[in-house]
Formats: structure tokens, C-alpha cells, sequence
């Protein structure tokens, strides 16, 4: 599918990978619906610079992904700005250590309901317009951990190993007018309160030795939309190695 002139939803889009995927997509001529829930100032730097460095149009949608009413408010919102939606990246996620017998109901159910409940319903509300019109593109952003799990993070694995579920299900459900895939990235941008030493032990668990970037995990996402249109409920490891090391 090629991306000039195509609108995409971005979940998470104002700060790190989300941003990178959505200044690929729309630097590739996309339309671009950013979706944030509290980075309200940076999902604003990024529309007006989507505008200003590639003349794309670029609308703001705020929405908490844990609440599946305002999830499919929003969907609706998408619909009625843009008329459609070509591409879906279900990027937004939750990432916190919740070591095993201090696990709470709510920080399982914030995992499970913002990263893979999320992805559902909204490809529920814009995945069958998809197939009515012909194409679409949905790429879910998953994790090598979802394949191969590590401790003090279960619901968030959980969560990314149900979203791998979710793909191959979807990729069956919307064929043959719509692929869906997932990206897994190994580590590419670290969380901000990271210790070096912590860090220095991420690097060295992969083979390449070393960190990946948001423009990694961007460059796999553009490939699944632009690159091919014979690849469908696949999942690319953007890792470094870290699955199979
Ligand atoms: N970073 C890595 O190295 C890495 C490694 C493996 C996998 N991944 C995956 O790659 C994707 C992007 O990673 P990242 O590190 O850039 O993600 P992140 O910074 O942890 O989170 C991305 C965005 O998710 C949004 N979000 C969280 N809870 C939400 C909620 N309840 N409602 C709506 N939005 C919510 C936040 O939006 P607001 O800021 O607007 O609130 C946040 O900016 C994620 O799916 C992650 O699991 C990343």
C-alpha cells in the first residue's frame, strides 16, 4: 500500500517510538491522527511539525486506551475528521515492574486493558471500514518479550503475548483486504529512570551488542505498509537478537 495521500492513527504518537513511527508515515505522504492521552504539548509539537516539514495534515485525539468507551469515541472522532482510516499502529502501551507476589488487580488490568484491550476494540471500530473499502494496514507494536517472558514484568507480557494472539487473529479475521502484523522490539529506547548499570546489562543480553532506536522499530513499521502487501499476521523482531540470544 502506498502511503501518499492515506490517512494513519498512531496510538501513542506524541513521545518516543510513537513519534518516530508517526514522522515516518506521514514524511511518506501520510495524513497523520495522533493519539495521546496526556502529552497533550508534545502531540501538539508534532502535528504543527508534520505540517511545517512535510505539508501533511495532522489532527490531535486525546483518549485514556484503559476506558473502552473513549477508546471507540475517539475511533468515531478519526472517522469524522478524516472520513477514513487506512493504517492503524497500536503503539501505546504500559511498561511497569510488577514483581511477581506485589502484582495488584489494578496494575494487572491497566497491562491487559491498554495493550491488548485496546488494540482490539479499536481494530474492531476501524478494521471492517478497512475491508469494505479494499486495504488497510494494521500493525500492532508487540515486544520479544511477549515470545519470551522475563520476571517482574508479567502482566506486561502477558499482555504483549496476548497481543501476538490478537494479530494472527485479526490477520485471519479482516484477510484478504487487510494485513495485520506486529512489530517486536528488543530494546530501543530505554525507560527514563534507567540506571547505567541497568542499562550497560540491557546491551550487553543482546547479540548486536548494543541499543536499537525509535527509527528502527519506525523503518520495520513503514516496510509492513509500504514495503509489502504479502505479509500478513506475521511478527518481525526489531530486537538486536535479544529473542534468540
Ligand atoms: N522502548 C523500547 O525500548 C521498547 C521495547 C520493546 C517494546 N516496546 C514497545 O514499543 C511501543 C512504544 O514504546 P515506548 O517506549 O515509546 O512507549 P512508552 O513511552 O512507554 O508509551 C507510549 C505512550 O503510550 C501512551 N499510553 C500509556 N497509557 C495510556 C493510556 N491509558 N491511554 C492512552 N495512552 C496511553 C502514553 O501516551 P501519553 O504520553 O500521551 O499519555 C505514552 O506516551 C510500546 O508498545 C512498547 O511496549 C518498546
Amino acid at each position: 500500500m502506498r502511503l501518499q495521500g492515506k490517512v494513519a492513527l498512531v496510538t501513542g504518537a506524541a513521545r518516543r517510538v510513537g513519534r518516530s513511527i508517526a514522522m515516518a508515515l506521514a514524511q511518506r505522504g501520510a495524513k497523520i491522527a495522533i493519539h495521546y492521552n496526556h502529552s497533550r504539548g508534545e502531540a501538539q509539537r508534532l502535528a504543527d511539525e508534520v505540517r511545517d516539514s512535510f505539508g501533511r495534515e495532522a489532527g490531535l485525539f486525546k483518549a485514556d486506551l484503559a476506558d473502552v468507551r473513549d477508546t471507540q469515541r475517539m475511533a468515531q472522532a478519526v472517522l469524522r475528521q478524516f472520513k477514513t482510516v487506512h493504517v492503524l499502529v497500536n503503539n501505546a502501551s504500559i511498561y511497569e515492574k510488577t514483581p511477581f507476589g506485589d502484582v495488584s488487580r489494578l496494575d494487572w488490568d491497566a497491562h491487559l486493558d491498554v495493550n491488548l484491550r485496546a488494540p482490539f476494540f479499536l481494530s474492531q471500530a476501524l478494521g471492517p471500514a478497512m475491508k469494505e473499502n479494499g486495504e488497510g494496514k494494521i500493525v500492532n507494536v508487540a515486544d520479544w518479550a511477549g515470545q519470551r517472558p522475563y520476571v517482574d514484568y508479567i502482566p506486561y507480557c502477558v499482555s504483549k503475548a496476548g497481543l501476538l494472539c490478537l494479530n494472527a487473529a485479526l490477520a485471519k479475521t479482516l484477510a484478504p483486504e487487510v494485513q495485520v502484523n506486529a512489530v517486536l522490539p528488543g530494546p530501543v529506547l530505554l525507560p527514563e529512570n534507567f540506571t547505567p548499570k541497568a542499562r550497560q546489562a540491557v546491551i550487553q543480553a543482546t547479540l548486536l551488542k548494543k541499543l536499537g532506536s525509535p527509527e528502527d522499530v519506525a523503518q520495520a513499521v513503514l516496510f509492513l505498509i509500504e514495503g509489502s502487501d504479502f505479509v500478513t499476521g506475521a511478527a518481525i523482531s526489531v530486537d538486536g537478537g535479544r529473542l534468540i540470544a
